[in-house]
């Protein structure tokens, strides 16, 4: 076993982290505290090739592997997570489905765009009625009678990036007595008649993200902006899912990496009844814990990202490595993020410090792309192989 990283990882690793720390990280708090959507920034990140990592150069991607994703996620995540979910919603979930299962036409047209961050990208697959239980969505696509395009009546919720997205991946059903298997999914394109924004959710943290509502009413999808056959569109989902949250759980990595470098430092300098408060047991005891916890869920992490590079290879399912990998670092980054404010005690409550930002941050990162409850199902039906 070699963790030594290749010459590539290296240098995406190192411009995330030099573009996190000169570009993001001094804003980071002003973006939380106004909401406002980064859109400079994420724009200089696709020019960085950070928006479309795993794209090939031919659609103006990076061209790297997903270990370079999740590094590059964990640097620009330790910085602000906000910018993280933007830069995870455009990689795993817009262009890795489109890579996998697009055209060669779908390909050029709707990953270019993304990859290179000149335009947002977003998946609906959440409806005000289905979350976890996804399959039962109510979006309906019609085939029209010359079957030139079909006609898609959707409501989608929760959609990340969505006020700002100019292309999104969203999955309805065209055969609703099939369920699961008359899904299917379509590219839409945002200024086409019959695309509607709704109210932007008001957060508790990755506030800079902007995440809302879209209706699509009587909208005229051309057929071969389709992705992938009809039917298949849950199995697209939930595959584009199982690369998702390999980046959801670098995103935690980088929100715990970052309340665990505060805390050190913090244990180091400030003092308390004439001592720095890290030669106190209680306090040496929290760092240990924090710092076991981190490197664990980094490497559950990376192995998570190797086991894709394999799969990609096999064609074998990747699916438990990805959700224990969420699973384990998302509940990772909570705790340590609770440590870090505990720790920190008045000062890790005030608006003056960041930790109180990681702390509303990372409880995200046990909700979205399939709670922590829908990690623990899949990962136990599927060691069990009983439902
Ligand atoms: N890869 C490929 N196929 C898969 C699959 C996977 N990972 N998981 C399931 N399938 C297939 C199954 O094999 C099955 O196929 P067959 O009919 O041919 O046998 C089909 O899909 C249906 O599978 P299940 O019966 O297991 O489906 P289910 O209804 O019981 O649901 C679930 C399973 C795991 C609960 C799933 O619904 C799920 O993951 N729910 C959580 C949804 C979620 O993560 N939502 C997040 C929204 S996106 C978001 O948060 C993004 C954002 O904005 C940042």
């Amino acid at each position: 076993m070699d963790f030594t990283l290749t010459e590539e990882q290296q240098m995406i690793q190192d411009t995330a982290r030099e573009f996190a720390r000169s570009e993001i990280a001094p804003v980071a708090a002003e973006f939380d505290d106004s909401g406002e959507f980064p859109l400079e920034n994420i724009r200089k990140m696709g020019e960085l090739g950070l928006m479309g990592i795993e794209v090939s150069d031919e659609y103006g991607g990076a061209g790297l592997d997903t270990i370079g994703y999740v590094l590059a996620m964990i640097e620009i995540c330790a910085a602000d997570a906000a910018h993280g979910t933007i830069m995870s919603v455009n990689n795993s979930l817009f262009c890795n489905g489109i890579l996998k299962y697009g055209s060669e036409e779908q390909k050029q047209k709707y990953v270019r765009a993304i990859a290179t961050g000149e335009e947002i990208g977003a998946y609906a697959l959440t409806e005000p009625q289905s979350g976890s239980d996804a399959s039962t969505m109510k979006s309906r696509a019609t085939l029209s009678e010359d079957g030139s395009h079909y006609i898609i009546n959707a409501r989608k919720s929760w959609i990340t990036s969505g006020p700002y997205a100019r292309y999104l991946v969203l999955f309805a059903s065209t055969d609703p007595d099939a369920g699961a298997r008359g899904i299917s999914a379509f590219l839409i394109d945002t200024e086409r008649d019959g695309f509607h924004r709704g109210k932007t959710e008001p957060k508790l943290g990755i506030r800079a993200s902007a995440t809302c509502e879209i209706e699509l009413t009587e909208y005229k999808c051309p057929v071969e902006d389709r992705l992938g056959e009809a039917g298949q569109g849950f199995k697209i989902a939930m595959s584009v899912l199982d690369a998702g949250r390999i980046g959801i759980a670098a995103q935690a990595v980088g929100i715990a990496q970052a309340a665990y470098e505060a805390s050190l430092n913090y244990a180091r300098e400030r003092k308390a009844f004439g001592r720095e408060i890290g030669t106190f047991q209680m306090i040496q005891s929290k760092i240990a814990d924090m710092k076991t916890r981190l490197e664990a869920a980094r490497l559950l992490t990376l192995r998570a990202a190797w086991a894709k590079m394999q799969a990609e290879k096999t064609g074998a399912r990747f699916t438990v490595d990805g959700s224990m990998a969420k699973l384990f670092a998302s509940e990772a980054a909570m705790w340590i993020a609770h440590q870090a404010v505990q720790l920190h005690g008045g000062m890790g409550y005030s608006k003056e410090m960041p930790v109180e930002r990681y702390f509303r941050d990372a409880k995200i990162t046990e909700i979205y792309e399939g709670t922590s409850e829908i990690q623990r199902m899949v990962i136990a039906r599927t060691e069990t192989g009983l439902r």
